[in-house]
């Protein structure tokens, strides 16, 4: 069975390995035996053991030499110690050196089948935690900053110099280009990444409880404080506070935060006892600040001050190469968490994408391709996309052609064929005009003109177009 665990029994007597080699295979356990050191560690190299008992009075290595040949080669095995002389020096010695457990001889077997019973338990509970740990860092593992155009290598490059650098950040960029992914990026390379990243989205943070979500409150600071309670300036701790939509900040509330940058220090609402403030701050933006100020709704010298560096992100539509790269990630995040195998995109629908505006950016992009793998199967199609989005495809606007006259040419024909020749050539102009509204994309020009695939592309073929 390929469950059965294996157990190498290292005993200089020959009598003692056979009792116990014959009580561990009556309960299922597959048993190898070794008369020496030397022999075990040449054993060991073979094969894996899940678990080891070892004699230590031996000749030429003592037991304590083996286990420390045992576990160079591997660190995760179980080993029992036995011995003639219960000796609590050596038995200390070997729990150091990573034994499990220690067993006096003459052996008991009972006792040794339920020690066993338990390494083995023991075993493989430390494997799960292991399993377990992997997963929970490839969940916790920071969402990348992706994108391999210049403006994106030159943003990787500035984030890589600044983020050891205690300076404030404003990132500016429209909505849904990367500026939370930025910030927590900032963080994650910055000597603050053990130390909490906390953020607080000022736009959708109630004016009136601003304050005391920044600040905290002490016990009867306003009608309905019952309890303390910190704030996000102490949550953030000697981390990174990533005050999101920095423009919507109320003035008074600008005053005090200018304040505390100014003092690195604070107190709870209600409260005298003062707190130190430690965190670095980054704040992000999609407004025109400097219009705010002109306004009269944001503070100039809270502007400076946050200002100390600025980013500015790209939109999509400026870093549009990036496009492919982003789509495939998604497809990969999103056939993970939908359990769904959906192998590509189709280059029609990747050619849409490069063509169209993304005002919504890479958050739009994110959700194009969610909705687009929990609807295809094998690939994603046209047919995938949002039909908002298809009718909305920025194209230039074309200037219409001067009016030709419809009666180009009349000699000798009969009606019928002069009509016949002039419909062709209305025919080949709309689905020429078509094609080039749609970069010459053969499934939305179908679309538009409401006639099929296969017809569009006979007509093509016939009208020489493409
Ligand atoms: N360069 C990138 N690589 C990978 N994913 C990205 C990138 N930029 C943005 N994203 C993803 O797009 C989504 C939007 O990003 P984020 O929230 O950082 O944007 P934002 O600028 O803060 O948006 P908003 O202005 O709407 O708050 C997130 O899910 C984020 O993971
Ligand atoms: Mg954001």
């Amino acid at each position: 069975m390929e469950n059965q665990k294996k157990i190498l029994i290292v005993d200089d007597e020959p009598d003692h390995c056979n009792i116990v080699s014959r009580a561990l295979m009556a309960e299922g356990y597959i048993t190898r035996t070794a008369y020496n050191g030397p022999k075990a560690v040449e054993a060991s190299r073979e094969e894996r053991f899940d678990i080891y008992l070892l004699d230590i009075r031996m000749q030429p290595w003592d037991g304590i030499k083996v286990l420390e040949e045992i576990r160079k080669l591997s660190s995760d095995d179980q080993v029992i110690m036995l011995t003639a002389f219960s000796d609590v020096d050596i038995a200390v010695k070997c729990m150091k050196l990573g034994a499990y457990d220690f067993l006096n001889k003459p052996i008991n077997l009972d006792e040794l089948l339920i020690t066993v019973a338990n390494a083995i338990k023991a075993k493989e509970l430390q494997q799960e935690v292991k399993t377990l740990k992997t997963q929970i860092e490839i969940h916790k593992s920071p969402e990348q900053l992706l994108g391999e155009s210049p403006k994106m290598k030159e943003l990787q490059g500035i984030i890589e110099h600044i983020a050891s650098h205690d300076i404030t950040v404003m990132i500016r960029g429209d909505s849904g280009t990367g500026k939370e992914l930025t910030a927590r990026a900032l963080h994650a390379k910055s000597p603050r990444a053990k130390s909490p990243f906390v953020s607080v989205d000022c736009a959708t943070l109630p004016e009136s409880l601003v304050e005391s979500e920044l600040f905290g409150y002490e016990r009867g600071a306003f009608t309905g404080a019952t309890a303390r309670k910190t704030g996000r300036f102490e949550h953030a701790a000697d981390g990174t506070l990533f005050l999101d939509e920095i423009g919507n900040l109320p003035i008074p509330v600008q005053v005090k935060l200018l304040r505390v940058l100014q003092e690195r220090r604070f107190y709870r609402l209600g409260g005298k006892e003062e707190q130190v403030f430690k965190a670095k701050i980054i704040t992000a933006t999609n407004i025109n600040l400097e219009q705010a100020i002109r306004q009269g709704h944001f503070r100039e010298d809270l502007y400076y001050r946050l200002n100390e560096f600025m980013l500015r992100l790209p939109t999509l539509r400026e870093r549009c190469e990036d496009i492919p790269l982003l789509a495939k990630h998604f497809l990969n995040v999103f056939n993970r968490q939908f359990n769904k195998s959906v192998k590509e995109i189709c280059p029609e629908v990747m050619s849409w994408f490069e063509q169209y505006a993304w005002p919504g950016n890479v958050r739009e992009l994110k959700n194009v391709i969610k909705r687009a793998v929990v609807l295809a199967n094998e690939r994603v199609e046209v047919g995938h996309l949002p039909e908002k989005q298809l009718t909305e495809m920025e194209v230039p606007e074309r200037q219409p052609s001067p009016p030709e006259p419809v009666w180009s040419d009349l000699s000798g024909t009969s009606l019928k064929e002069i009509v016949k020749r002039e419909v062709s050539n209305i025919e080949s102009r709309v689905i020429r005009d078509t094609l080039e509204t749609t970069h010459w994309n053969r499934t939305i020009t179908a679309r538009k003109l409401e006639i099929d695939y296969k017809t569009l592309y006979n007509k093509m073929k016939e009208y020489g177009l493409g």
